[in-house]
């Protein structure tokens, strides 16, 4: 909420500020005139002046509500694809399984064959498309795990059938609850010689999640990342568990979305992962996301392609950046640059702030010199 500096308060009541602050002292206040008062105590005050207060949005909720845009009419909305985040414990083989499902490599190519950040892929299947989002397992990146649960619709959580519940299992298991999305348990490696996939199914009921098998409602599929077994077993699921959710979006309107990695590039500058949430991003958009904003000058897709749109559901790499924007901001598009510019200004203003010492704690010496 919103402060007001005393002598501020005091021009607009039109009184004097010792007037004010003698006020002040009688809630036991102690206050300066150039101390800022929170808002619950500004309008205390200003009603024993006799004034009334008016209830005005405060700039920053002017701003969100610029930035939140119009609801969209549920004739607006058509059908986008679910947006699937990977998780699960260090090694258990979420890359590998995307892997097989995108019938690529990326595993090699990361460094120690370990996930640094949310890659996201855009899949095919049965003229379907679904977009699967990695996350690291390693205990390191909670907080990516935490992002990727709350941009998601369907969590798979991946669990190794010669390891069994760990750790950052059920960390996964956590997230995806906190953020109310539906998990289908991916039982991988069941190749191995130790796999035991009942034992997983038994772990797993701990933590409140029963197989359909055993009368429970949580699907899951023994998988082979390696062998590929399964796997068409598991995309199955996945659209299965979207069709539940019905999911839909406006894909007409101007584009919002949430940054989910970000990163400066030598080359290219600061350069961001965006997941579109509805609307359609074009080349040549205005966007603010976070406290930074920029103009779209390029869109790249999950497979490297220069793209001149995305639409609901779709991680495009997004170019144009004024400076690095952090994962987990919003992404919104303005009609209108000086706008984007001038929220994004503020937003930094209020970072700013919020990370200088506390003005608040005044000693009884400064306050009598004040005074
Ligand atoms: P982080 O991203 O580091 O958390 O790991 P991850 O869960 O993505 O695991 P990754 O896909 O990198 O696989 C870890 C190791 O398990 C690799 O050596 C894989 O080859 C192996 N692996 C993955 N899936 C399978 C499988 O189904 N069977 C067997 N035998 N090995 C697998
Ligand atoms: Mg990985």
């Amino acid at each position: 909420s919103s402060a007001i500096m005393v002598k501020d308060l005091a021009d607009q009541l039109g009184v004097k500020a010792t007037e004010l602050i003698k006020r002040l002292i009688g809630l036991g206040v102690m206050a300066g005139v150039n101390q800022e008062l929170d808002r619950e105590t500004a309008v205390i005050i200003a009603t024993e002046f006799g004034a009334t207060v008016e209830e005005r949005a405060t700039q920053e909720e002017q701003e969100e509500i610029i930035l939140q845009g119009e609801d969209d009419s549920p004739e607006s909305l058509t059908e986008r694809p679910p947006v699937v985040t990977v998780m699960g414990h260090v090694d258990h083989g979420k890359t590998s399984l995307l892997d097989r499902i995108r019938a690529t490599r990326v595993t090699q190519s990361e460094a120690g064959g370990i996930t640094q950040h949310i890659g996201a892929s855009v899949i095919e299947w049965n003229d379907r498309k679904v977009v699967f989002l990695d996350t690291p397992g390693h205990e390191a990146f909670t907080s990516m795990r935490a992002r990727g649960a709350q941009v998601t619709d369907v969590a798979v959580l991946v669990v190794a059938a010669n390891d069994g519940v760990m750790p950052q299992t059920v960390e996964a298991i956590n997230h995806a609850k906190a953020a109310n999305v539906p998990i289908v348990v991916a039982i991988n490696k069941i190749d191995l010689p130790g796999a035991n996939p009942d034992k997983v199914r038994t772990e797993l009921s701990n933590y409140g999640l029963i197989a359909e098998e055993w009368g429970g409602d949580t699907i899951m599929v023994p998988v082979s990342a390696r062998t590929g077994e399964g796997i068409e077993n598991l995309l199955e699921a996945l659209i299965l568990q979207a069709d539940v959710l019905e999911l839909k979006a406006n894909s007409q309107r101007a584009a919002q979305g949430t940054i989910i990695e970000a990163k400066l590039d030598k080359g290219r500058g600061p350069v961001a992962t965006v997941l579109v949430s509805r609307g359609m991003l074009n080349v040549g958009d205005v966007f603010v996301a976070g406290a930074v904003y920029g103009r779209v000058r390029a869109l790249i897709n999950d497979r490297g392609q220069r793209v001149k749109s995305a639409g609901p559901s779709m991680p495009v790499e997004v170019l144009g950046f004024n400076q690095l924007p952090e994962a987990g901001d919003d992404f919104v598009i303005l009609a209108d640059e000086r706008q984007a510019k001038s929220i994004a200004d503020s937003r930094q203003d209020r970072i700013r702030r919020q990370s200088e010492p506390n003005a608040r704690g005044v000693s009884l010496d400064d306050f009598l010199q004040r005074l």
